[in-house]
């Protein structure tokens, strides 16, 4: 079958299965009471991992597809930061002890937006109320036009091993199209000052399906990024929803390329990952070095698929603070108020932020599994009862083998993965498709 066929097909909407279920499907039935039941009886030593959001930005780019908004001065800044603090202590009250974190991830928005001494004081508070494990990853999303230096030296006194810098786009049309103006050489400059005080691991991240994009331009980028050096290259397709992201509306759609160019694009991008650069193939999107611990980690099988996209982080839990955080639990999912001011009066208010969540079953556990090792394995063990017919138009079309026990996903079905681990999605209505996720290619 050619590309445009299996386009034709396949390329519906489909979840991108950072947790199962999905979060459209939180319920307001689960609110702060049942998540503070639930961190009480968090299991003794159980690992941690903490997800720090902070929805700011010092500029709005017109694809962003995340949740955050341009803030003028520090006053609100260090307003949310305080919030930020109480928090912690309202969760770690509820814990009852201090929990051992493993892995910390400082999402966006844009974290170092936050004034250079508030991210110290988060940090310290951090450390003040968990145990921070020897070792333990110390994550941070950067955009590289916006570190000025104290925040640098801020990143050195909290301990940051990782960091992740968007790049996107080198070309300077596809840069003007989509309002971030980004050259390659501050882009440089802010990997270098992130070296030089010893974060030794760096991530990228790329977008293909942006307007005036083309397969020469954005092998030309993944050229670039190559050259900065980094471990890991995240390579997003462009998720285009103007009716959640108003902005979005700013991004000229006659220039956004269509479907069968999206796939040639991230086709082309992957060669020059895999081929020039000597980068492994990791799940859907994400590539790295050889040695890296997310190549070691995918080859060896223990891959997971959390609300960042995929990580080396195998702990259970997974505790979110701010605005719009997430958090997972052994007994399902919550998540916090999205806007700020609703977010701000319950944490003044001495309450957690829940606002919605889902309680899982024994059900929806199994079939996350096996979702999950879809997306980070690519191939999984099927339990007997979740055997379906529904696998066989994919085997038929060569995206996957299937003896009805096994599916592997070839690497023709690679970037249909999600809609593979889609077939085990109970709460998808198969075929019919919704326009609350972006395309699937
Ligand atoms: C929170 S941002 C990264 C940190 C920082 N704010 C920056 O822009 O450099 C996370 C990443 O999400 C990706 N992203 C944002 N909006 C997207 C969209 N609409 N479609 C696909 N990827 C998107 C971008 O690759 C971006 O680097
Ligand atoms: S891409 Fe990054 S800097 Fe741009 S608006 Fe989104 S979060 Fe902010």
């Amino acid at each position: 079958m050619n590309d445009a066929d299996l386009i034709a097909r396949y390329d519906g909407r489909v979840p991108r299965y950072t947790s199962y279920p999905t979060a459209p499907h939180f319920k307001p039935d689960v609110g702060s009471a049942a998540y503070g039941d639930w961190l009480a009886a968090l299991p003794e030593d159980v690992a941690v991992s903490l997800y720090v959001h902070v929805p700011f930005c010092d500029r709005l780019c017109l694809y962003c597809g995340c949740n955050t908004a341009v803030v003028r001065g520090d006053a609100p800044r260090r307003a949310y930061a305080g919030l930020l603090e109480q928090e912690l202590r309202l969760v770690a009250t509820r814990i009852g002890r201090r929990a051992r974190l493993t892995h910390i991830h400082w999402g966006g928005g844009t974290p170092t937006s936050l004034p250079a001494d508030c991210l110290v004081r988060i940090g310290a508070t951090i450390r003040s109320l968990f145990d921070v494990a020897p070792g333990a990853e110390i994550a941070i999303e950067i955009d590289p036009t916006e570190l000025p230096i104290d925040r640098v030296t801020a990143l050195a006194q909290m301990g940051v091993t990782r960091a992740s810098l968007g790049v996107q786009d080198f070309a300077p049309a596809v840069q003007r199209a989509i309002g971030r103006m980004q050259s390659y050489d501050e882009t440089a400059q802010c990997a270098q000052s992130l070296r030089d005080i010893g974060i030794g691991s760096l991530n990228l991240d790329l977008i293909y399906g942006l307007p005036h994009q083309t397969e020469a331009s954005v092998c030309g980028t993944a050229r670039q990024a190559l050259a900065l050096g980094a471990d890991r290259i995240a390579v997003f397709g462009y998720a285009h929803v103007p009716w959640m992201k108003r902005h979005q509306s700013l991004i000229p759609e006659s220039a956004l390329p269509g479907p069968l160019a999206r796939f040639a694009q991230r086709r082309a991008i992957s060669e020059v990952l895999e081929r020039e650069g000597g980068f492994m193939v990791v799940g859907l999107d994400h590539y790295a070095r050889p040695g890296d611990a997310m190549a070691l980690s995918a080859e060896a099988g223990t891959l997971q698929r959390s609300f960042q996209g995929y990580t080396t982080d195998a702990a259970p839990v997974l505790i979110g603070i701010g605005a719009s955080a997430i958090g997972t639990m052994p007994q399902g999912y919550v998540q916090n108020a999205p806007g700020v001011p609703a977010y701000a009066a319950a944490i003044k208010s001495g309450s957690l932020a829940t606002i919605r969540g889902i309680a899982t079953t024994e059900g929806d556990r199994l079939r996350r599994s096996v979702i999950e090792r879809i997306m980070c394995d690519l191939q999984a063990d099927i339990p007997a009862n979740l055997r379906t017919s529904a696998l066989e138009p994919f085997a038929a079309d060569g995206l996957i083998r299937w003896d009805g026990k096994r599916v592997v996903v070839t690497e023709a079905g690679r970037p249909f993965v999600r809609n593979v681990a889609a077939v085990f999605d109970a709460y998808l209505t198969q075929g019919n498709a919704t326009p609350r996720h972006a395309q699937a290619v």
